[in-house]
């Protein structure tokens, strides 16, 4: 299936780490408003990605209706497009979603036209209830190129996200079946040994990513308050090391100072929507400390160095970890300071991060 979405990962919000099932129309649009006036939009989050938790019933012809939470669907996707934004929703492949909500098993074509003619531009589909996670591969596949097929079909353009949790090696199939992104993994939660375990361990084959086809490590959890400043970057670092979608997943109308520096430092999200869309990977690792290589487009390299430990530690990087033979300059991606060679060592706080790029 031909497909030209996504050269780079997508990056934008999703309702469902910070509010559950608990979304609404009017939160909905404040974080359209929200993502406006922090600069968020401007800093290249696109969309708005409403979660489970939506869905009503079906009207008589099968139509899908939203619950009472969400009035006016075609309207809601017009305020947010209004705002420079686009906007994503959410299904199932099975009876029922995670949240026990209606899935589109046996109305698949249906909803992808209702989420067309709704104006949606992004759609999310989990791999939900009961025995539909543990459907054998085949049936898997098939049933995500049925709802690939079908939004296509819509004649619109959707963002095709496939939430499977990284089942059956996903990467490999991926692309064939429309999506531009897959989950790699289970649900990411607020606290650092989750996000670590995902992000280093759980983010995908590199050999799978590129252009219109990403590892989905699962949404952000920065700003939603469970883990340290130190252990945010590591997770922002991480994210942007693996050329991950960066989905935010608090309440954007709560976005401290400090959170929207670190969500919108222009050089980290370069590396991470950098365009030869490499996804880097550890390329040397010590008993604690782990450095990562991805390179650029530029013939620049970004380089990473994490503190796995739970006691500061220091490390040299070397030209030999970015694959090069001399540094002319290095760039540090979450300061902006830029000098001519590496220093002697870099320390890095307990379960911190480190980010440069150095040029050859
Ligand atoms: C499981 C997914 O992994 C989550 O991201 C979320 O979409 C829930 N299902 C919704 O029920």
């Amino acid at each position: 299936i031909p497909r030209k979405l996504a050269p780079t990962p997508p990056m934008g919000w999703s309702s469902w780490n910070k509010f559950d099932e608990h979304i609404d129309d009017a939160t909905v649009r404040a974080m359209a408003d929200a993502m406006v006036s922090t600069g968020l939009r401007d800093a290249g989050y696109t969309y708005i990605n409403i979660d489970d938790g939506w869905q009503g019933k079906r009207d008589a012809s099968g139509v899908l209706q939203p619950n009472a939470k969400f009035p006016d669907m075609k309207a809601l996707t017009d305020y947010v497009h209004s705002r420079g934004l686009k906007i994503g929703i959410y299904s199932s492949q099975g009876p029922r979603t995670c949240a026990g909500y209606e899935g589109s098993y046996g109305h698949v074509k249906q909803d992808a036209q209702t989420f067309a003619n709704w104006g949606f531009d992004y759609l999310k589909y989990d791999l939900c209830s009961g025995e539909w996670f543990y459907a054998d591969a085949d049936t898997v596949k098939r049933s995500y190129y049925e709802m690939g097929a079908a939004l296509q079909a819509t004649g619109r353009e959707f963002i095709y996200s496939l939430c499977e949790y990284g089942r059956f090696d996903v990467g490999s199939w991926g692309r064939d079946v429309g999506g531009q992104l897959w989950r790699t993994t289970g649900d990411i939660t607020d606290d650092y040994p989750t996000m670590a375990r995902i992000g280093f361990e759980k983010n995908g084959n590199p050999r799978w990513a590129g252009p219109h086809g990403w590892n989905d490590p699962d949404m952000l959890e920065v700003g939603n308050g469970g883990m340290s400043a130190d252990e945010y970057r590591t997770h922002m670092t991480l994210w942007a090391m693996s050329a991950a979608p960066l989905m935010m997943g608090h309440d954007l109308r709560e976005t401290s100072a400090e959170t929207l520096a670190m969500l919108t430092n222009r050089r980290v999200i370069a590396v991470d929507q950098d365009p030869r869309g490499i996804q880097g990977k550890a390329v040397r690792k010590t008993e604690a400390m782990e450095v990562w290589a991805k390179p650029l487009a530029d013939g620049r390299v970004a380089l990473a160095l994490f503190n796995r430990g739970d006691a500061p530690g220091s490390l040299s990087l070397t030209a030999a970890d970015a694959g090069l033979s001399g540094i002319s300059e290095v760039e540090d991606q979450w300061s902006g300071k830029t000098r001519l060679s590496l220093p002697a060592s870099y320390t890095v706080p307990a379960r911190g991060a480190v980010m440069i790029v150095v040029r050859g």
